[in-house]
């Protein structure tokens, strides 16, 4: 299908799928009645500040917080050598390494937590931190990955095991190595490129913040948090306290923003529940812009080599991939525990690939944990801008138009399910039809025909196509885990006797929508109102268990459990109608919202009825009550993809990058909310345009963070935004039980590499065959500067 949204079967009045329904959540954003963890205030609260470490790298000599202590309001101040009395000063990470709380010996990066001051206010706390003297003595700093690997580099984690004395964290490996350099051996040509994907950080608009509240009395830890994961964190907590599950309860209000950057449990949070414990007060803890930019875990930061082998007739035979991932001083990702590199082995994106290699090695260098996944399925972006730029250099390789190249290797619709050679199963695609729909809707034939006579006239612009593949929704379990943790994801739906109803996930939202899509799949599967199902996420006193939201996962993982849990409801209320209206539940048919006896249009029982009978009426030998619960295990991930292109001009005296225009073809099979899935593209385009164009943070060689501030990390605004034009193709799960896949990071994955094609093209007649991101004015002045053109 090349429909922009499937027809609805609901009315507007019951806004099942493909209702455009407006949020739900607005009413209270658009009027600044949100509750973030900043609004949250409790009796008896104090507040927590960081001493953090100007020095990328040193030994802690000592601490003196005397003159901190004495100072008015201040409670305690809370070093590595406390925490380590009672063993916490050192926690592991979600990837299975092991983070520091706060430091004993010597701090790691710059802006590591040395020390927490805990003071009636803000303002003392932080009056306080001024206040701690350490004295450092500076080491040697280690902010390349290469050299980290380097044999005479020092070793940054000592604290490994004896055969662990040096920097290399893991090595992983995907695919068959001597059948892939055998096709590339046997290739007409290898196309190489090598790529740099920078460092970035989400800068969500909420900072990372807790407050952690032991009860004494009750031994009882209520903790507040800005966390994409309660569940997780609650497993976590427990496990490095010792504190039973049952009597930790982590709760989340409103989420200003996630992106992966609220997954990692930061040292901060530790901290604060240890002076809840010591104080048996509230804790607060909130970053500052500062903190945030320069200490949360970071994503990407790779460094790709890739070679693509091809016949010269344009036909792809073969990708080999060697990378290098700086992961900072710890493992920090949040990546499942068999995927260390996260999902980098899709790879080989839309194309049809009879063979491919990919191998990893992560490195330990003396800047802040990396490798989150922003906005990303765990470095799915990494892997398709590899890719697309790859397939570009390959099509200009072989003279062939990048749109006749991709269209020439795609994998076709009728090779769905297509195994891919680093083992993965697309589930479903139609990459043919979402290409030539971009292609249509731009009107590439006229803008390569514009781009010809503007050449001619020496003027630059460029047109550049991104095809990606997605994928999203980890995970099946019995490959997916986090600590052990499976992949799966829950929902718990209960219909009230007068029929509105409440949904429970164990997924959170940071801002998609949830409370309106969740009650919109319970109004598809079951005809109540979307306006009268309660949809509730981040208690983990009451929702059922499950891993979060990123990644994508939410509708391909509890969205399918709310959509089971309710037709487990809708049995129920099929034997209630049998029994209601005297006849046999294999006589009933469904039709939205009710129950009809075949043949006889006048016999039914709605929803309403049914679930007020199964509180008054409901037959001997069936519970009472109406309620299901259901834990999804997903049998295969899902596949969403799209195509965009991308039309830049470039200004020769400025080197300045104009999006002139940007068509994105998206498809994430059957959609609930159409407004909302816009929205996440529209969002998405631009955290996708970000990093291509603006973003990077970068050290110095004494591994000071260069884009600490956001006057120096630039986010782009609604000035730097194009106008984006959207569109969409519907190719169904064949697996989810509605047909959905994913969508929330799709732009951000497909739309960097887009913009760096058409900067590319730009200047390829120049002799450029790549120009990594971010593509500031500089770099691209540099480049024409050296090309005699500017
Ligand atoms: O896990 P996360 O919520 O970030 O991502 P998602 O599952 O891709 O969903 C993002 C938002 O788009 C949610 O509100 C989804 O319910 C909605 N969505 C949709 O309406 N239709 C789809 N096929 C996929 C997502």
């Amino acid at each position: 299908m090349t429909l922009d949204a499937q027809a609805p079967t609901t009315t507007p009045e019951v806004a099942g799928m493909g209702h455009s329904m407006k949020r739900k959540e607005d009413p209270r954003f658009i009027r600044g009645q949100g509750e973030y963890i900043e609004d949250v205030v409790l009796p008896n609260m104090v507040w927590m500040d960081i001493v953090r470490t100007p020095y990328a790298h040193a030994r802690i000599k000592s601490i003196d917080a005397s003159e901190a202590l004495a100072m008015p309001g201040v409670l305690a101040v809370i070093t590595g050598k406390d925490l380590e009395a009672a063993g916490l000063h050192w926690m592991p990470t979600l990837a299975g390494d092991k983070q520091m709380v706060l430091p004993v010996d010597e701090v790691m990066y710059q802006s590591q937590e040395v020390a927490g001051v805990i003071a009636e206010t803000r303002y003392q706390a932080a009056d306080a931190v001024a206040a701690v003297y350490v004295d450092y003595e500076p080491l040697p700093v280690v902010v390349d990955p290469f050299k980290a690997l380097e044999p005479d580099a020092p070793v940054l984690r000592p604290d490994r095991g004896p055969d662990k004395q040096h920097n290399r964290i893991w090595h992983w490996e995907s695919g068959d190595r001597a059948a892939t350099d055998a096709a590339l051996a046997a290739s007409d040509r290898v196309v190489p490129i090598d790529v740099y994907i920078p460092r970035i950080h989400v800068a969500s608009i909420e900072t990372c913040g807790c407050i952690a509240d032991y009860d004494p009395v009750n031994a009882h830890l209520d903790f507040h948090v800005t966390s994409q994961a309660p569940h997780v964190y609650r497993t976590v907590i427990s496990l490095v306290s010792g504190i039973p599950e049952s009597s930790i309860r982590v709760k989340t209000h409103d989420i200003g923003g996630g992106f992966g950057g609220k997954v990692p449990v930061y040292p901060g949070y530790v901290i604060s529940i240890v002076a809840s414990l010591t104080l048996g007060r509230p804790v607060k803890w909130i970053e500052d812009r500062s903190e945030n930019l320069q200490a949360d875990s970071f994503a990407r930061d790779y460094h790709i080599h890739a070679e693509m082998g091809l016949t010269d007739d344009g036909a792809i035979t073969g990708l080999r991939v060697k990378t290098l991932a700086d992961h900072g001083y710890t493992d920090a990702a949040a990546d499942p525990s068999k995927y260390p590199a996260g999902l980098f082995n899709v790879i080989t994106g839309s194309y049809d690939m009879p063979q491919a290699f990919v191998e990893v090695d992560a490195a330990y260098t003396n800047k802040p944990p990396g490798g989150v996944a922003y906005r990303c399925s765990f470095r799915v972006t990494e892997a398709v801008h590899t890719i697309e730029r790859l397939v570009d250099e390959g099509a200009r390789a072989v003279a062939m138009d990048p749109a006749a190249f991709r269209m020439k290797n795609f994998i076709r619709k009728d090779q769905f399910p297509y195994k891919t050679p680093t083992g993965w199963e697309y589930d479903s695609g139609d990459y043919h039809t979402a290409l030539q729909k971009a292609l249509d809707m731009i009107g590439y034939d006229e803008l390569r025909k514009e781009q010809a006579e503007k050449r001619a006239r020496g003027e630059l612009m460029g047109i550049g196509i991104s095809s990606f593949t997605e994928i999203v929704g980890a995970g099946p379990s019995h490959e997916f885990d986090i600590i052990g943790l499976k992949m799966f994801d829950s929902a718990e739906i209960r219909v009230h006797p007068t029929g509105s109803a409440i949904v429970r996930l164990g997924v959170q939202s940071q801002g998609q929508g949830h409370e309106t899509t969740f009650a919109q799949i319970v109004a598809e599967e079951l005809g109540i109102p979307a306006s009268k199902v309660k949809v509730e996420e981040g208690d983990t006193d009451t929702a059922p268990y499950g891993l979060g939201t990123y990644a994508s996962r939410s509708t391909p993982t509890a969205g399918a459990a709310t959509a089971i849990a309710a037709r487990k409801i809708r049995e129920k209320t099929r034997h209630l109608a049998a029994h209601l209206l005297e006849c046999s539940p294999d006589d009933l048919e469904w039709t939205p919202g009710q129950w009809n006896v075949k043949g006889s249009p006048d016999r039914f029982k709605t929803i309403a009825e049914l679930a007020f009978a199964a509180y008054t009426d409901h037959p001997a030998g069936m519970e009472a009550g109406l309620e299901a619960t259901d834990y999804y295990d997903p049998p295969n991930l899902t596949f969403p993809f799209g195509s965009y292109i991308c039309v830049v001009d470039i200004d020769k005296g400025t080197g300045q990058v104009k999006v002139r225009r940007f068509v994105a073809i998206d498809d994430c099979g059957n959609i609930i909310n159409p407004m909302i899935v816009d929205g996440q593209i529209h969002g998405g385009l631009t955290m996708g345009l970000a990093p291509a164009l603006y973003e990077e943070i970068s050290y110095d060689e004494q591994g000071n963070n260069l884009a600490g501030t956001f006057m120096d990390y630039l986010l782009p605004t609604a000035m730097e935004t194009p106008a984006w034009e959207t569109g969409k193709t519907i190719t169904p799960s064949p697996h989810h039980p509605f047909g959905a896949k994913g969508v929330g990071e799709s732009a951000t994955v497909g739309a960097p590499p887009a913009i760096a094609n058409a900067v590319v093209d730009a200047l390829a007649h120049l002799g450029v065959t790549n120009v990594d991101i971010p593509i500031t004015p500089q770099k691209v002045w540099r480049i024409l500067h050296e090309k005699g053109v500017a």
